[in-house]
């Protein structure tokens, strides 16, 4: 039997892409799964997939921007399975654009989601995950780690996220909750496609992935590895670490040069 038989997990951007593929991995596990995300048609079938499993599944529909709804969300979970031992911060959006040509209400929408969103799910369920002695994962970025051209709001969200666990790890640690991130590179979800412009509207055409795209199957492995392990961090891929090291080393030199090459200023 798994480690993870019959915990209880809930996942905010479980309609769709890593969120939705950990709900179901979970529940193969025997977990039961609760899902939060605005589209509900796309909530209820997700947790339609998380029930083939044998499993319990429950529909939270919420706009993480909004504490009130999360709070709600949070409370459905404790409320239909008596607890919550895992929380997955997967709710997010990307946006792909310079900084001097990104409006402003479009960086702060960025913030909104990625930042607070993850921010208030977490807010609320602390309490819960403390009695429980579970996990509080956020999913951020290689992003959250480097900085990238074009993606300096994109990535400042994913800074702040890791910022605030890496303190709640410590915070936490004397009531035995783990608090572990996830630094995925480029995966293969409906994300690529809905990528914001300076706008804040998504591109008509998304500009294409400057590096390598990873299956979300190799993204949903490293999270239930990070999750049972009780690990502070996961990368995707696992070499990440090694250059990251390696571009603090040289001080950023290799690293800024690389990608000054791959990401030319924009004609003005
Ligand atoms: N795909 C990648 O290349 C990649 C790489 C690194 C990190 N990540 C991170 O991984 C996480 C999941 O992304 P994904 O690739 O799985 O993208 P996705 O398939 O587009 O899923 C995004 C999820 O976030 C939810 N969401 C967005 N705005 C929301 C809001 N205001 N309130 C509630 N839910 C909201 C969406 O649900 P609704 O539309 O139903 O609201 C959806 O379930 C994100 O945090 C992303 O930044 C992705």
């Amino acid at each position: 039997m798994s480690a993870l038989h019959g915990k209880v997990v809930l996942i905010t951007g479980g309609s769709s892409g890593i969120g939705r593929a950990t709900g179901e991995r979970l529940a193969s596990m025997g977990c039961h799964v609760a899902l939060l995300g605005r589209n509900r048609e796309a909530l209820d079938d997700a947790v339609r997939a998380v029930e083939t499993h044998g499993v319990q599944g429950l529909a939270t529909p919420a706009d993480v921007t909004d504490s009130e709804q999360v709070k709600a969300a949070v409370d459905a979970t404790v409320a239909k399975f008596g607890r919550l031992d895992i929380l997955v911060c997967s709710a997010g959006l990307s946006m792909r654009a310079y900084f001097e040509r990104s409006k402003l209400d479009a960086c702060e929408q960025v913030m909104r989601v990625n930042f607070f969103g993850s921010m208030y799910a977490t807010w609320h369920a602390i309490p819960h995950v403390k009695k429980t002695h579970g996990s509080l994962v956020a999913v951020s970025s290689l992003t959250g780690k480097r900085g990238i051209p074009s993606y300096a709001l994109y990535g400042a969200s994913k800074f702040a996220v890791t910022g605030l666990y890496e303190a709640l790890r410590v915070e936490l640690r004397r009531d035995k909750v783990h608090v572990g991130v996830v630094s995925p590179a480029f995966v293969d979800t409906p994300l690529r496609t809905n990528v914001l412009g300076p706008d804040g509207k998504p591109w008509e055409t998304p500009p294409a992935p400057p590096f390598r795209v990873w299956p979300v199957r190799k993204c949903v492995d490293r999270i239930i590895r990070l999750i049972v392990g009780r690990k502070r961090e996961a990368l995707l891929p696992g070499f990440a670490g090694m250059l990251l090291g390696f571009d603090k080393l040289t001080n950023g030199f290799v690293g800024d040069r690389m990608l000054a090459r791959r990401f030319p200023p924009e004609k003005s």
